[in-house]
């Protein structure tokens, strides 16, 4: 529930702009206030009028409006809400927020609050994927912009792909998600997740099958819980969580110094498929196919992210939690995993081919911890997310 939250609700110049009227109207139905900030090109899509009266809230609009600095100075007014949120964010607000740009009251009150953020990207197809917005999307991740969508769709202009804003209840959701408040609240937790990709020469990698289902729900699982939860994924295929910071990489090494940099934190789960080995020496140049044969690849072992963390002197998370998926000897497989690497519990599951487990939508895991193993029914991955976070929760609770 949102009852009593205050939403600080950026609407900058996009079409997707009308679904933020309906976007207050459902804030407002479930208790929250809603100030309103209308871009000037914001004001081109949708009236200050029409703003105004659906949130019952003045509409915030210039940054030299002398009356609203007598009334409420804009760094008040960044900082009065429990949430501020970008709706719908453009390519061009989105570059002003990664550059540090404070030209108008929007991006002058994204520069000056201490409170989260969470944006609601929206634009053509062909804006998204260019290389300036991924760059500023990571740059905003990177700085703790939690970021909900965008969808894949028509567009408005006509093309298809991803760049549709997201519909008002999925903003909605991602907004209580952003605010929970349940028994994870005030932790701080890593999920590691994904695949790597180890590069053999610049089109060429080394990979695995884990699509990151598992390790996203979870991180749902324990966000809903209220946790503040830090992603680092690989390069997966599932979609990647809302509400939660996201840190993208691709390889192992890279793996480990995101995680080291996410310390310190009260829980750690390593749902990674990390790849065991990198190719030594990964070349500059595509490798051509000669008339002298094979080229022989030579490996390099990765770190082992979790037994690095699980063997820390200092600073250890209170839980470490490690998965193992094998297709043989689970449980005796995982128990011994526990042992050697020097985590709390092991997630252990049957990965082989018939079982489905790998990118399907159902797991069947066995929990070891130091009370031995606990078999769980075959069931939904957010099933077992949820099962995992309330035990979390409760492991927590007691340390
Ligand atoms: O040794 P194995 O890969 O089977 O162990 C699986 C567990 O170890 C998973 O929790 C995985 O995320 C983690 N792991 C890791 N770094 C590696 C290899 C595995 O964190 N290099």
């Amino acid at each position: 529930m949102l009852t009593d939250k205050r939403i600080l609700l950026i609407i900058a110049g996009g079409i997707a702009a009308y679904k933020s009227l309906d976007l207050i109207r459902q804030l407002r139905k479930r208790g929250a206030w809603v100030t309103p900030v209308l871009t000037k090109a914001g004001a081109e899509f949708v009236t200050p009028l029409a703003v105004s009266a659906l949130a019952g809230e003045k509409v915030y609009r210039d940054l030299f409006d002398l009356t609203d600095e007598a009334e409420m100075g804009h760094i008040q007014l960044s900082r009065s809400a429990d949430l501020v949120v970008v709706a719908p964010a453009t390519a061009d607000l989105m570059a002003k927020m990664a550059g540090g740009h404070a030209n108008d009251l929007a991006s002058t009150l994204l520069m000056a609050t201490d409170t989260p953020v969470l944006i609601a990207p929206a634009m053509n197809v062909r804006m998204w994927e260019h290389p300036a917005t991924r760059r500023n999307i990571a740059t905003l991740r990177g700085d703790g912009v939690m970021v909900v969508g965008p969808n894949e769709g028509d567009m408005a202009c006509g093309e298809y792909g991803p760049g549709r804003m997201s519909e008002p209840e999925e903003i909605v959701n991602a907004i209580e998600t952003a605010l929970a408040e349940g028994p994870l609240a005030g932790r701080r937790i890593l999920v590691t997740s994904g695949p790597t990709h180890e590069p053999i020469d610049p089109v060429r990698y080394i990979a695995n099958r884990s699509s990151g289902a598992q390790g996203t729900a979870i991180a749902r699982a324990l966000a809903v819980m209220g946790a503040e939860v830090v992603f680092v994924t690989g390069p997966a295929d599932a979609e990647r969580p809302e509400g939660v910071h996201i840190v993208e990489v691709q390889t192992a090494q890279e793996m480990l110094e995101a995680v080291q940099g996410v310390l310190p934190v009260d829980a750690a789960i390593f749902a990674a498929a990390v790849a065991d080995w990198r190719v030594a020496s990964a070349s500059d140049s595509k490798l051509k196919k000669t008339k002298g044969g094979i080229p022989a690849l030579e490996f390099a072992e990765n770190p082992d992210i979790l037994a690095t963390v699980s063997q820390m002197e200092a600073g250890r998370p209170g839980l470490v939690i490690g998965f193992a998926a094998e297709t043989d000897d689970v449980i005796a497989n995982a128990t011994s995993k526990r042992a050697r690497k020097g985590c709390d519990w092991i997630v252990a599951n049957d990965v082989s081919p018939e079982t489905g487990v790998m990118g399907g939508h159902e797991n069947a895991v066995t929990l070891i911890s130091d009370e031995g193993a606990e078999h769980w029914p075959r069931m939904g991955k957010h099933e077992v997310a949820h099962q995992l976070a309330e035990r979390i929760a409760t492991a927590l609770g007691s340390l």
